[in-house]
């Protein structure tokens, strides 16, 4: 029978390393997140999608997979897989599992063989590499190795592209997807599922900004057309399977449109709505993403944070402003049709964290910054010796090679100090970095207001939390009925519970933006001051304060209504 459960589904992201610690390494894993299911079932969500568990070496936080069939032993073992989804499912709860197909580690046997063929080799211009294809981590996009070729990694340099011209690399996925599905997962995230398929003759972009072109405009090694017809294949795999199976797309696409190619009825099911992700706290663009995304007739998939972004209680501002405006956006996007994603933390408002000491940043994004660079080449400039390099790793994560160390083996051998000049630019350069490095909004999740990691682990996390999250933790907003959890529990509650009906814009005075879907109707107040509606008869739910006079509604500011 089919049901299509994925439509409508809240899916819970877990970043597994950040989620739950069993064994007290400081590392989250497979037996910690199992024994948070009962608190995922509880909150209200109808999925969870695993961040990636396999064999690793961990230059990028498990997406660079040396092994698509096992689980690393920091997250636990296929037997510790097994049973979590055994237990998820009794507790009515679906498992999607990342799956990793743009490129493998650089330990994998694949590469470790030199099995050239399946990767992207190419011989260089000159001294220099094959074209001008940026990493998306910073630096080019190749690598030289000893016999003077390079290979391609869109990411860092320990995850070199596949080649997916060649078969067996075809082969091989389809082989892991069934792997997993046997294995009774309900989907998979596809990481990087716009990137597999290269323009032919791998051509220059010939632009240096590429970082800032993602998703937004077209780039040849994004979004190329010829990916769909892999997503063709995968969706006759998955349909082979009973009970709806599914996959997700992470794929930054430059519009609504291109995006929505993904979710055509023979592809994937979902593809994340970035373009809602990354929109202003404003009325008119809000509702401009919302109306081309539903304009494209495909299923939509509504999502505010994720472990790559800054959380968005931070990016809406910050702060009391930021929080106000994060309990509204919750329930705009609970509130739109389709299907929402909300990442772990979310649903205790925990902000990104942006004062995590240099040396214990792993993010290879951070490590890899042009921030990171200067300090590398002031470094050269002072003859100390630059990181250990080798063909395939830049440089070690955070083992004494840090800005922050570097800073004081400066200033313990005496050297010149920097001028003011160059050191503001610096400043402004670090502080862009850790605006982009990815770690913040990776910090391990609070549960109870004690502890060496409040509740993460027996030890302390892999990340610092700061201070005060001993009163964001789970333990502590449970018990309050105004928290951002009791927030999000009441939602999904009511979520589940409510007949959605067709959906259709009402037209609102200023900065609010209204919705209906048959009796149900959401108002959001993006403005700066209070709004009048017309008493709407029974509320809801509602965001923060609201006010009730002579028949009228007052809306504060960065609130939001739901009434049917
Ligand atoms: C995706 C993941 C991100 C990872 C990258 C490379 O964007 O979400 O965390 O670094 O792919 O695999
Ligand atoms: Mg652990």
């Amino acid at each position: 029978m089919t049901n299509e459960w994925w439509r409508d589904a809240v899916i819970y992201q877990v970043y597994v390393r950040s989620f739950a610690d069993s064994d007290g390494d400081g590392v989250g894993d497979l037996p910690g997140v199992r024994s948070r299911l009962p608190y995922l079932a509880d909150l209200g969500v109808d999925a969870v999608w695993l961040t990636p568990f396999y064999s690793s070496p961990m230059a990028d936080g498990g997406y660079d997979v040396a092994d698509y069939r096992s689980v690393d032993p920091l997250f636990g073992n296929l037997n510790d897989a097994a049973c979590l989804i055994g237990d998820a499912h009794e507790l009515g709860l679906r498992v999607i599992v990342d799956i990793v197909p743009n490129h493998t580690s650089d330990q994998h046997e694949w590469f470790r063989k030199d099995l050239r063929d399946r990767y992207v080799f190419r011989p260089g211009r000159g001294e220099n590499p094959p074209n001008d294809w940026q990493s998306v981590f910073g630096g080019p996009a190749w690598t030289r190795t000893g016999d003077g070729d390079w290979y391609l990694h869109l990411f860092a340099p320990e995850q070199p592209d596949l080649n997916w011209d060649n078969p067996d690399v075809r082969a091989e996925f389809l082989d892991i997807l069934r792997f997993w599905l046997d294995l009774g997962v309900d989907g998979f995230r596809v990481d990087v599922a716009h990137g597999m398929v290269k323009a032919e003759g791998l051509p220059d972009v010939g632009r240096a900004d590429q970082g800032e072109m993602l998703g937004t405009e077209p780039l040849p090694y994004f979004d190329q057309d010829g990916v769909h017809e892999i997503y063709r294949e995968w969706r006759r795999v998955l349909d082979e399977y009973p009970g709806d199976r599914m996959a997700v797309a992470e794929a930054w696409a430059p519009t609504e449109e291109r995006t929505a190619l993904y979710v055509r009825p023979d592809e994937l099911h979902q593809a994340f709505n970035f373009h809602f992700l990354k929109a202003d706290w404003d009325a008119a663009d809000m509702r401009s993403v919302v109306e081309r995304t539903l304009a494209t007739g495909a299923p939509a998939t509504w999502v505010l944070s994720n472990h790559d972004v800054q959380r968005h209680v931070t990016r809406y501002g910050g702060g009391e402003t930021g929080r106000r405006r994060a309990r509204a956006a919750a329930l705009l996007m609970l509130a739109l049709p389709g299907s929402a994603y909300v990442y772990q933390g979310e649903e205790l408002g925990l902000p990104e964290v942006l004062d995590l000491p240099d040396e214990v940043r792993r993010d290879p994004k951070w490590l890899r910054s042009s921030h990171r660079t200067a300090e590398r080449s002031e470094a050269i400039e002072h003859c100390e010796r630059p990181p250990a390099s080798g063909l395939t790793s830049t440089e070690a994560p955070a083992r004494g090679t840090s800005p922050g160390a570097s800073a004081r083996r400066r200033e313990d051998a005496g050297l010149r100090p920097r001028t003011a000049e160059r050191s503001e630019a610096m400043d402004t350069e670090r502080s862009e970095a850790i605006q982009h490095s990815r770690d913040g909004c990776r910090v391990p999740i609070p549960g109870v207001s004690t502890g060496p990691s409040l509740g993460f682990g027996d030890g302390p996390g892999w990340l610092p939390q700061p201070e005060d999250w001993a009163k964001l933790s789970v333990a502590e907003q449970r018990s309050s009925p105004e928290s951002m959890f009791s927030l999000y529990r009441t939602v999904l509650r009511l979520r589940r519970a409510l007949p959605f009906g067709d959906f259709a814009w009402v037209d609102l005075p200023g900065d609010v933006l209204g919705f209906r879907r048959g009796e149900f109707h959401c108002v959001v107040n993006f403005g700066t001051s209070v709004a009048r509606l017309v008493d709407p008869g029974r509320v809801l739910v509602a965001s923060s304060y609201y006010g009730l006079d002579a028949g009228e509604v007052l809306l504060p500011p960065d609130t939001a209504l739901w009434w049917a």
